[in-house]
């Protein structure tokens, strides 16, 4: 009887085909990125709840402004980026006073949003300019 050995570079290319299928897998599921620190979400929250929660809701799910949250702002083929919505929250709000918060305050709550839209926290922080231009896509997954 024959052993069966596995050589070095087998066992590399097993490893790798393991890792294609995991994350091909994870992006079937439709895992969202990471795209920013949990303390720019917990920061948000607070900046969120004084400066938008009068119009969007405490729970972000609209009064005299729409949604920010969930299906009825970030349906799958909305075809919302970070950029077309960091763009509209950066420029445009809060409604009566656009580009009254400072960057920082900003980029918490577009964190805060993207939170509560089921994108999770990670160890790289979002940042202002490059927000404005990202083309990932926004999608609510709850
Ligand atoms: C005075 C009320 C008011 C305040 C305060 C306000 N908004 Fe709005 N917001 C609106 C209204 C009304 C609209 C819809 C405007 C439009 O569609 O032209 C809107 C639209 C938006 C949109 C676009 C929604 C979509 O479906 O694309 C985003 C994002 C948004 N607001 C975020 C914010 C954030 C973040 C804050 C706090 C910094 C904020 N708003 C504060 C009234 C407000």
């Amino acid at each position: 009887m024959k052993t069966l050995k596995i050589t070095g570079s087998a066992f590399a290319a097993l490893l790798l085909s393991a890792g294609a299928v995991l994350s091909a897998s994870a992006a079937m599921a439709g895992t969202p990125p990471a795209l920013y620190t949990a303390a720019q979400a917990s920061a948000g929250a607070a900046a969120y709840a004084q400066n938008c929660a009068m119009c969007h809701g405490a729970d972000l799910k609209g009064g005299a402004g729409p949604a920010l949250a969930g299906q009825g702002f970030a349906a799958a083929g909305a075809g919302k980026t970070v950029g077309s919505v960091f763009t509209m929250v950066a420029q445009q709000m809060p409604a009566g006073q656009p580009g009254s918060l400072s960057q920082t305050q900003y980029e918490d709550i577009m964190s805060y949003i993207l939170q509560e839209n089921g994108y999770p926290a990670g160890s790289a922080a979002l940042v202002y300019k490059a927000a404005l231009a990202s083309t990932t896509p926004v999608v609510a997954s709850k």
